[in-house]
Parts: structure tokens; C-alpha cells; sequence
């Protein structure tokens, strides 16, 4: 600050103050004083070397100081209560550049952050002579303004997420449609049965985790239902096992059949994330990891004092515990905070914990944390156990074997794989399957011969023309004409609207083949007046029947393993 010899500066008087009086007509001088002390915000005016030579009321009364002892002092010092001016100064800008300039600086012995504006101010010739300093007090604004723009940010994240999605299910539609035709053509052979089988539960989980991350970004609730957690939290380490090193041993202890309301996914989540915290926690030295679940009864009177804000009642205890570094007091008051990590940059996100938090909340359970440094960490969840007897399990009419057919189906799809794999499957179970890659080509084939097709299969999203257009220009030459509209979560649309122009069947992407093949039956049979025939036995070719039948040997229906499938919904 000592060297404040721009060019505007040289023009500056020796005297400001004596600058100062002379600029201010006599007549208004009382006014200007009055109107400078009603404001509300606090205003300093200061000459070229940062010293105050006026301040308004509101200076003294926010800075707590006698009236008048601000004259003459350095801002910086009154300020930042620094010895020199602040690393980027905005009098200073002002006075180099003669602009407005702006900074927010943290006032340590107030604990307040103020908004400092600094504006040049010039004299009859328009020379600079001083700076009027307004500093706005936004300690409170603050966390405001930074959750506004952690909500941004999270809304950026969430359109990426949608953006990303219709690719990322398109391809998870080629993966599992081409896992099925493996199973339909592998026959007898039961370790690469399993092997598929595996791999298809793994894509389920793949498509849950992108609807979950779209969902998460539209704010949407989560379907709950009554489910037993010990078996997700089986599967989950079984996955975790394989993916830590020997040095860290697995101790587990799951002792209860206990059921909760609650989404499988997020369940499967919790475990997986803090196994995986503990994992890296132990990963220099390797440790135990334990995980335990158990039913505890939560009286009113004998509670630990942290948990006393949960109802009473029966609660399933997961507890994630390992003998790794742990943490000290300050890292523990941070952990659930999003984007707080101690990870290197590309190793952590820290929004793990801050989705544990908001996910077990919205099991109506709380999480507690409690670790040592050296020692290791040990967090608990609990979630409250409900009745039995509200256990809804259905056994999905899903479960049956679909039965072929021999119709003609017009399958329309830009994305080249899925068309191929649509191609692929309805032809085993025996329709003739016309293929095309927009809308337009789809509906010059069906204007060429519209009572060739028995049923119309369209994406939404394609080139030339889209899915909702095709459905309604063939409506409109053959209303009896059945079709089905596939689309992708992130470009959900309006199902009035499908139904409207003429879709009969909603399908969402990622599509299971075997569910589009059950679905084309089930449209194909309600039009010719049977009763849907999902339990009429086979489909598809011999090395098809091979697999149905090892299947139907281990009860392991390709459909089965997902009891909550929702993939085929009523347009209307
Ligand atoms: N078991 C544990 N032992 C020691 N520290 C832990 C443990 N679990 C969490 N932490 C601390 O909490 C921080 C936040 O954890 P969180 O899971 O939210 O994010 P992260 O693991 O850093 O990143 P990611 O988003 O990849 O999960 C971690 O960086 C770590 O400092
Ligand atoms: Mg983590």
C-alpha cells in the first residue's frame, strides 16, 4: 500500500480532507451530512492512502466504536485489522483503475462478513480525489447464498444426470437384452447360467443406482415397501468381498429377519457405502471390518441421550464398524456435510455420508457415528422395524413363462443395438420382426402395407421423425393398429399425451426384452379378445426351451429376480 503511485493518484491533492470540505457547496452541507448518516449500510470515505476521513453513523455503531475515533485510521486496519492492506484491496483497484470495485471480507474480532464497494470519487475537473467504501454486513446472507449455489450445483449435476441417461440406458438395454439371449441359447449348461444370471442382477442394480440418481435430481420420493434387510445387506457384502483385499478381514453377523419400510437400493447403499468408508480407512494397515445387524427394543426411559429423538419402539441396529484410522472431533462435527472429504482430489466425492444422512432420514431412522483417532470408527443406523403382517409380498404375475406368437411387428429404433437385440429375441419367440431407424422410415414401411402389421413397437426420441408422431400418423390411417412407445426416464413424458396420440402400451427404457415380450403378447391377446396368456408355457426355439426348462428345474425365472419390475406400464 506504501507504493500508491498510479497515474491517478499523482493527480490527487496533498491535503484530501481540505479537497473534501471545498467539493461540498456550503448551502448542502447539512443535507449531504443527514443523508450520509441515514444510511443504513455502513459508509467511510478515505483518501489515497486508505485512511478514513469521514464515516457515517452506522460505521460507528456497527464497528461498536466511540464517535469520531475512525478518522485518520487505516481501513485495512479497522477492517481485516491488518497491519497493511488486504491482498485484493478494492480501494486500491479503485484508485489504480478509477472503477468500481468489490470484495468480501471476513472481520475476525466481529465474526462478520462484510461486502466492501469501493467507488472512486472525483472533483470539478474530474480528477480522482478520494474513495467511498460501502460495507454491507452479509454474515447472514452468507449460508444462504452458499446453499443457493450448493442447490445449482446440485441441479447442474441433476441435468447432467438426465443428459447422460438416455445414452447410459440405451446401452444398458443392449447389456441385458444380449445377458437374456445368452441365457435362451446357453441350454443346459448351469455355470454360465449362473454366470448370466449374476450379470443380469448387476445390470438390475445399474438401472436402479441411474433411476435413483434421476430421481434424486427431480426431488422425487422413493417407493417404500416392506422389506427384510438382512438378505440386501448379504448381497451387498458378498459384492464387497471380492472387491477388498485379504488384509482386511469380513466379520458379519446378521441376526435378524426383521422387516422395514424401505427401498431395497438405498438399503443396498448404505451398507456399501460405509463398508467401503471403513474399507478405506483400514487400507494401509488392514483390520477388521465388522457388520451387524440386530433387532433392539428402544424404551423411553433407558436411552442414550442421542437417540432419545427416536419414538420408541422396535429398530433393526445396522452397525458398520472398523479398526482403521479414525477421526478426531472436528472431522466428525464435518462428515455429513456434502463435499466434505479428507480424500485426495479425484479419490472422494464426500457426498457419501451426506447421502446416507438424507436416505436414512427418509427411512425415519437416525445415524450415529462414534470413533477414536488410531482407533478406529463405528457408525449406527437405525431404522424402525414395522409389522409383519403388512408384508404385501405379491408374487408378481410377472413370474410366468411367456408364450410367442407369429404376428408381424413393425420395431422402429434409431439406436442400432437395441433395434438388432429387439430383432433378435421377438424372433426367437417367433414373430416376424420388421426393423427401421426413425420415424419417418417406419412409417413410409407401414404406409406401404398398413394391414401387414399386427403391432407397432416405436422409441420416442429418433431422427426425422419422432415416436409420438409415428403413433399418431399411423392411428390415423389404422386405428386398430396396437403400439407400444418406448422411452428413456430422462425423457418422460406426458402419458395423457401418449395415449392421446395414440399409444397403447408405455414402456420405460431400459427395456427388458423379456418384459417387451410378454408386453407385445399381452397387447396382441387383449386385441384379439383372449385372456392374456402370460401362463400358457412356451415360447421361443429348442435351445430356447432348454433354458426355460432348466429354469423352471431351479425356479430361477429370468424375471423373477426382480419382483418390483415396473418396466411395462398402461399408457393410460
Ligand atoms: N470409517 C471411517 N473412518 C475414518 N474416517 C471416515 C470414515 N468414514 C468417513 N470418514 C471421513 O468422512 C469423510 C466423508 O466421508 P464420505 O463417505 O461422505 O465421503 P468420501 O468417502 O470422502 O468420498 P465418497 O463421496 O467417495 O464417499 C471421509 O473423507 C473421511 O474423512
Ligand atoms: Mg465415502
Amino acid at each position: 500500500m506504501t507504493s500508491l503511485n498510479s497515474e491517478n493518484i499523482q493527480h490527487a491533492a496533498d491535503s484530501m480532507d481540505q479537497n473534501w470540505v471545498s467539493i461540498t457547496p456550503s448551502g448542502s452541507h447539512v443535507a449531504w451530512e443527514r443523508t450520509f448518516d441515514a444510511i443504513g449500510d455502513l459508509v467511510t470515505i478515505m483518501d489515497n492512502n486508505l485512511k478514513i476521513i469521514r464515516a457515517n453513523k452506522a460505521a460507528y455503531h456497527i464497528l461498536g466504536v466511540e464517535p469520531g475515533t475512525l478518522i485518520g485510521q487505516h481501513c485495512y486496519r479497522v477492517f481485516a485489522d491488518r497491519p497493511a492492506p488486504c491482498k485484493d484491496c478494492p480501494g486500491i483497484t479503485t484508485m489504480k483503475h478509477c472503477r468500481v470495485s468489490s470484495a468480501e471480507i471476513h472481520h475476525l474480532k466481529l465474526a462478520k462478513t462484510f461486502l466492501i464497494t469501493t467507488s472512486p470519487m472525483a472533483d470539478e475537473k474530474g480528477e480522482f480525489t478520494h474513495i467511498v467504501h460501502v460495507a454491507k454486513d452479509i454474515t447472514e446472507k452468507l449460508p444462504l447464498e452458499r446453499q443457493l449455489n450448493q442447490a445449482q450445483k446440485m441441479g447442474a449435476i441433476g441435468n447432467l444426470a438426465a443428459g447422460i441417461a438416455h445414452d447410459f440406458n440405451n446401452m444398458l438395454t443392449g447389456i441385458s437384452g444380449y445377458v437374456e439371449l445368452v441365457l435362451l441359447k446357453v441350454g443346459h449348461d448351469e455355470r454360465i447360467t449362473q454366470n448370466a444370471v449374476q450379470v443380469r442382477a448387476a445390470i438390475k442394480r445399474a438401472t436402479d443406482l441411474v433411476n435413483q440418481i434421476l430421481t434424486f435430481s427431480r426431488q422425487t420420493k422413493h417407493e417404500k415397501k416392506s422389506i427384510q434387510v438382512a438378505p440386501i445387506l448379504r448381497d451387498a457384502l458378498k459384492l464387497l468381498r471380492s472387491s477388498i483385499p485379504a488384509s482386511i478381514e469380513l466379520r458379519q453377523s446378521l441376526d435378524s429377519t426383521a422387516h422395514i419400510l424401505g427401498d431395497p437400493t438405498q438399503i443396498h447403499q448404505i451398507v456399501m457405502n460405509l463398508a467401503t468408508n471403513a474399507y478405506h480407512a483400514m487400507q494401509e494397515e488392514g483390520g477388521v471390518l465388522g457388520v451387524t445387524l440386530r433387532e433392539i427394543m428402544m424404551e423411553g426411559h433407558e436411552r442414550r441421550p442421542e437417540l432419545t429423538m427416536l419414538p420408541p419402539g422396535p429398530y433393526l441396529r445396522l452397525e458398520v464398524s472398523d479398526t482403521g484410522c479414525g477421526m478426531d472431533r472436528e472431522t466428525m462435527g464435518k462428515i455429513f456435510e456434502p463435499y466434505f472429504t479428507t480424500k485426495e482430489i479425484g479419490k472422494g466425492t464426500g457426498l457419501g455420508l451426506a447421502v446416507i444422512h438424507g436416505i436414512v432420514s427418509s427411512h425415519q431412522g437416525i445415524i450415529k457415528v462414534y470413533s477414536e483417532l488410531g482407533q478406529g470408527t463405528s457408525f449406527h443406523v437405525y431404522l424402525p422395524i414395522i409389522d409383519r403382517a403388512l408384508d404385501p409380498v405379491p408374487r408378481p404375475e410377472l413370474e410366468a413363462v411367456v408364450r410367442g406368437g407369429s404376428e408381424q411387428i413393425l420395431y422402429v429404433e434409431d439406436e442400432e443395438i437395441i433395434a438388432e437385440l429387439a430383432r433378435e429375441v421377438l424372433s426367437l419367440y417367433g414373430y416376424q420382426v420388421t426393423v427401421c431407424h426413425n420415424g419417418a422410415q417406419g412409417l413410409a414401411h407401414f404406409r406401404q402395407d398398413p394391414d401387414r402389421y399386427d403391432l407397432v413397437i416405436t422409441d420416442l426420441t429418433m431422427p426425422a421423425m419422432n415416436g409420438l408422431g409415428l403413433a399418431s400418423a399411423i392411428k390415423a390411417m389404422r386405428p386398430q393398429s396396437p403400439i407400444i412407445l418406448c422411452s428413456g426416464h430422462s425423457e418422460i413424458i406426458n402419458r395423457a399425451r401418449a395415449a392421446a396420440q395414440g399409444v397403447d402400451l408405455y414402456v420405460q427404457k431400459p427395456v427388458d426384452m423379456m418384459e417387451l415380450a410378454r408386453a407385445v403378447r399381452g397387447l396382441l391377446d387383449s386385441r384379439e379378445g383372449k385372456a392374456p396368456s402370460w401362463r400358457s408355457g412356451l415360447n421361443p426355439d429348442k435351445k430356447g426351451r432348454g433354458y426355460i426348462d432348466s429354469l423352471e428345474k431351479t425356479a430361477l425365472h429370468p424375471w423373477c429376480c426382480s419382483p418390483e419390475y415396473q418396466g411395462c406400464r398402461q399408457a393410460k
